[in-house]
């Protein structure tokens, strides 16, 4: 075993120095305009997520070694015509294609935020896996996701891409989705780069305005924001996306310190990063550089590789080369990055080996993904509320509903919504509107033949008009059930879909106003890609189910939870706002000289005078159709020294009549700290499985690692000290137990 093993590694690094060599060979062939064409990349003009400079024949200039990768060129045919052109050039160095393939390509899985929603680390791996195998398969070689930005702002319509606002869950689910791209490693044919983006920061844009400023100190910065970016780079992903924001007044794609300093010297990152659309011509604007010729210097000067269409590599690079402005080992180092990743994919040895007709056309109907990705997305629903309606006994839910029921009224925008279920960054195909399953479909194939569907839109999802509230009235006065299914449209979070109000939209809650004024029992199923505000729908609806958008599955995973042929396990990834004007509300606070004793306290504390501090739903939040009981925490020891491991156990039951899942998190407080800590960090989490009645004692270990944060020195060391020991259903909700720790 060992023997193999040392052979492996043997043979490993024989064939990266090997690799080495053969970008050398090229490199020292190149003149400096076929260079700097490796570092400049234009869209395919077939989906554009930016601004597009219409400037002259892409192909001629892809002829003449002036363009090392394009973007959102797809399908075996398109990536073929291009690379043969390609293969024309002096060099034939093949090209990169690259798409944001950002939760599947034909199969479209649940956004990634629901996807966080799962806390289910196997299954996200699987959804970045059948995305990877899909795109690769329509000839593309790169996909710009995972998106790891940590974001404490819903107003910010990206939220929607990323794993919500915790750095450590946010880090695991960045390792499994770099992981599930790169498979088993490059070379093989369904395996594509990830490019973590957006490096960095670009999450906390003031205001949760997209595209924004970013101010932070160094602490936050290490402490909260770089994590997942670490950890999709100890995961070994292959290319970093710079992102749009300034960081503390230094643009990021001219941003020497994060890109030179921490990524490509610190952690020694040896992919290459590229620009995100425009953003090195941006630095105009931004004020930091005086032209785009500026702009370039400065961003190759500070480690941007590639320049996605701004074109301000392939008209200036060579000039501020020329003029000493940029070093030639600065485009040497850029270039033989990216020639390496070329040479990692196969490219070099066959540039058309993702064209393959038949993989292509094999993957366009894959009925494994389709199952992943309704697994994914019955994974994802949260329900955040699940109370006795009128008629039942106390403790007995609404959910789930009866196959046997006689009349179920279904009303809303997304009832029979088709192509909202899908959410940003998906694909629209031809053929999707009869491949995507509506929630009307779903609840069909569920019901027994007696049962009867009565169908009411109520209103659009922006509408301002009611005149559709009638209709929805009567198709309620005639059931037994209401399920109502309101949200957001597709574009409505995404990229450049910032929203000052995140409200439900429309008159979407006011439709709810009516349907519970008939007495009857609703169900309020909302689609979204964010968190939203809705709190009279909280208040007085008794069953809520968060169902994000889900993708191609999403009727048919609604109608597995709602029909209790799946329980719902789904638990927040980011803390739902009372109001705007709370945000940002976290879990991970810090707990500040005059901390509100109670919701109430308004006595000189931190606290708003119309507002309770605490959120409408908090981070980890989630319920199930059966109940989950913790015991005490048990503890190996209450006194620790240095090298000690702490064993935290705890038996959950489950005392409901379900069989159900549970995301037993673990959280810390460091009490005194040089610098002050938050009073909560998640630190563990393990999603387990309880039959009615079951137990299972759940165990953490802890060592003086997990303890780390920056001191006031920024040195990422522990403290010794008091903490808190917290494991629980929710942020909220834990059991605690003190110990202390010594050196
Ligand atoms: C801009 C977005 O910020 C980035 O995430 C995306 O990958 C590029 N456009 C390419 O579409």
């Amino acid at each position: 075993m060992l023997l193999l093993v040392c052979y492996q590694v043997q043979h490993a690094i024989a064939q990266i120095s090997k690799i080495d060599q053969r970008v050398d060979s090229v490199l020292k062939r190149m003149t400096l305009e076929e260079k700097i064409g490796q570092m400049n990349q234009y869209n395919g003009d077939w989906a554009a997520t930016g601004p597009i400079t219409k400037d002259g024949d892409k192909q001629n200039q892809i002829r003449k070694g002036m363009v090392g990768s394009m973007l959102n060129v797809t399908g075996v045919n398109h990536t073929r015509t291009l690379q043969e052109i390609a293969m024309q050039s002096r060099m034939k160095i093949p090209l990169l294609f690259g798409q944001d393939v950002i939760h599947g390509y034909r199969t479209t899985f649940p956004i990634p935020l629901a996807e966080a929603a799962s806390w289910d680390i196997e299954a996200i791996e699987r959804s970045a896996r059948i995305a990877a195998v899909e795109v690769a398969a329509a000839g593309i070689h790169w996909t710009f996701a995972p998106m790891v930005d940590i974001s404490r702002d819903p107003r910010w319509g990206r939220v929607m891409e990323g794993a919500g606002e915790d750095p450590y869950l946010g880090s695991i689910i960045a390792k499994a989705r770099v992981k599930g791209f790169q498979g088993k490693g490059f070379g093989n044919t369904d395996a594509v780069m990830a490019c973590v983006k957006h490096f960095v920061a670009y999450g906390a844009a003031v205001g949760g305005r997209d595209y924004n400023s970013v101010d932070m100190s160094l602490r936050t910065l290490y402490e909260l924001y770089l994590p997942p970016f670490k950890a999709a780079f100890d995961a070994g992903a292959a290319t970093f996306m710079n992102s749009f924001n300034d960081l503390n007044g230094i643009p990021a794609t001219g941003n020497s310190f994060l890109q030179r300093d921490i990524l490509k010297n610190k952690w020694k990152f040896t992919g290459f990063i590229v620009s995100d659309w425009g953003s090195v011509g941006e630095m105009v604007n931004h004020g930091y550089a005086k032209d785009n010729a500026h702009a370039a210097m400065l961003a190759a000067n500070a480690g941007s590789d590639m320049d996605m269409e701004s074109r301000s590599y392939i008209k200036h690079l060579a000039q501020q080369v020329k003029e000493g402005k940029v070093k030639m080992s600065v485009i040497d180092d850029a270039v033989r990055r990216i020639l390496k990743k070329k040479f990692e994919m196969g490219l070099f040895d066959d540039p058309f080996k993702f064209c393959n007709e038949a993989r292509e056309k094999e993957q366009w109907n894959n009925a494994a993904h389709l199952l992943a990705a309704r697994d994914m997305a019955k994974k994802s629903i949260v329900l955040l509320k699940n109370e006795s309606p009128l008629g039942r006994g106390a403790g007995v839910g609404l959910l789930p509903i009866s196959k046997q029921t006689k009349t179920i009224a279904v009303v809303g925008p997304f009832a029979k919504a088709v192509k909202d279920h899908l959410g940003f960054w998906s694909y629209d195909w031809a053929d999707d509107t009869a491949r995507i399953k509506t929630l009307w479909g779903g609840i069909q194939k569920k019901l027994s033949a007696d049962s009867k569907m009565i169908y009411a839109k109520g209103c659009g999802i922006t509408d301002t008009s009611k005149a559709g509230f009638s209709e929805a009235v009567n198709a309620a006065m005639n059931a037994d059930v209401v399920v109502v299914t309101v949200g957001e449209e597709r574009a409505m979070s995404g990229e450049a879909k910032s929203r000052s109000s995140i409200q439900l939209p429309g008159v979407q809650e006011e439709l709810i106003k009516a349907l519970v004024a008939t007495g009857k029992p609703v169900v309020v199923l909302i689609s979204a890609g964010r968190p939203l505000i809705f709190n009279w729908t909280a208040d007085h609806v008794p069953a809520i189910l968060y169902t994000w958008w889900l993708g191609t599955e999403a009727g048919d995973a609604i109608a597995d939870v709602l029909f209790g042929d799946y329980n719902p396990s789904g638990k927040l990834p980011m803390s739902f706002p009372r109001t705007e004007g709370q945000i940002p509300v976290y879990y991970n606070y810090y707990n500040t000289g005059r901390p509100a004793k109670t919701e109430n306290d308004l006595n000189y504390v931190s606290a708003y005078i119309d507002l309770p501090n605490s959120p409408k739903f908090p981070f980890g939040y989630g319920l199930s159709y059966t109940r989950f009981d913790y015991g005490q925490l048990q503890l190996n020891k209450t006194t620790l020294k240095g090298n000690e491991q702490l064993n935290v156990s705890v038996t959950v039951t489950n005392s409901g009549q379900y069989a159900g899942e549970e995301v037993v998190q673990l959280y810390i407080r460091d009490m005194v700290g040089s610098v002050v800590r938050p009073v909560k960090e998640l630190k563990g989490f393990k999603k387990i499985m309880l039959q009615a009645g079951e137990s299972k004692t759940i165990s953490f270990s802890i060592t003086t690692n997990d303890l780390r944060f920056y001191n006031d020195q920024l040195k990422f060391d522990w403290e010794a000290g008091e903490f808190e020991i917290m494991v629980g259903t929710d942020s909220r909700d834990v059991k605690t137990k003190t110990i202390s720790w010594t050196k």
